[in-house]
């Protein structure tokens, strides 16, 4: 299981590990829990050094876009609501500017979308949850990704291991 202290980075704050833990309503290390955020970030940040985003986004965005989710299943409002805790009930946590935190805003609203085409930290945010889809079964489409990097063979083999590894060894 997932310790606070893996998360812990220059981007995600004591704080911000504490009001995830109190605001996420499903089991910490379900489907769209603790661990697939661990391995987005992986993934995203994996990305960021190949696309140029922005890493402090990529990671925010992976710990931030499933926060709100109801559900393991179709809970069409959760990117929007993730968006929203992120603008508001965490502003005051997060290392970014006004410009950079709309990029998280709007990736985490529309991540569940199925749009390619963003500016490129969005694209990275968005590719980094899409190489996780194997923990579900599905593999990585390279049509759905957005950016070249996330549709090398290396990166969606490393993802789809990942997505598959015991957490002992993530
Ligand atoms: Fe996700």
């Amino acid at each position: 299981m997932p310790r606070n202290s893996d998360f812990i980075s220059e981007a995600v704050s004591p704080a911000l590990v504490a009001a995830l833990r109190a605001t996420y309503a499903l089991p910490w290390c379900g489907t769209h829990g603790a661990p697939h955020w661990l391995r987005v970030r992986e993934n995203g940040l994996q990305l960021a050094k190949l696309t140029g985003a922005d890493p402090v986004v990529v990671e925010l965005f992976a710990v931030i876009h499933d926060i709100k989710r109801l559900n393991e299943g179709h809970d069409h409002g959760h990117g929007p609501r993730a968006a929203v805790w992120a603008q508001t009930a965490v502003r005051a946590l997060l290392p970014l500017d006004a410009h950079a935190l709309d990029k998280l805003a709007y990736a985490c609203a529309t991540h569940t979308h199925g749009l390619t085409e963003a500016e490129v930290t969005v694209q990275t945010c968005w590719d980094a949850d899409r190489l996780d889809l194997y923990r579900v079964g599905i593999m990585p489409d390279p049509a759905r990704l957005c950016t070249k990097a996330a549709r090398s063979p290396e990166i969606l083999r490393s993802a789809v291991d990942r997505s598959t590894m015991p957490p002992e060894r993530r």
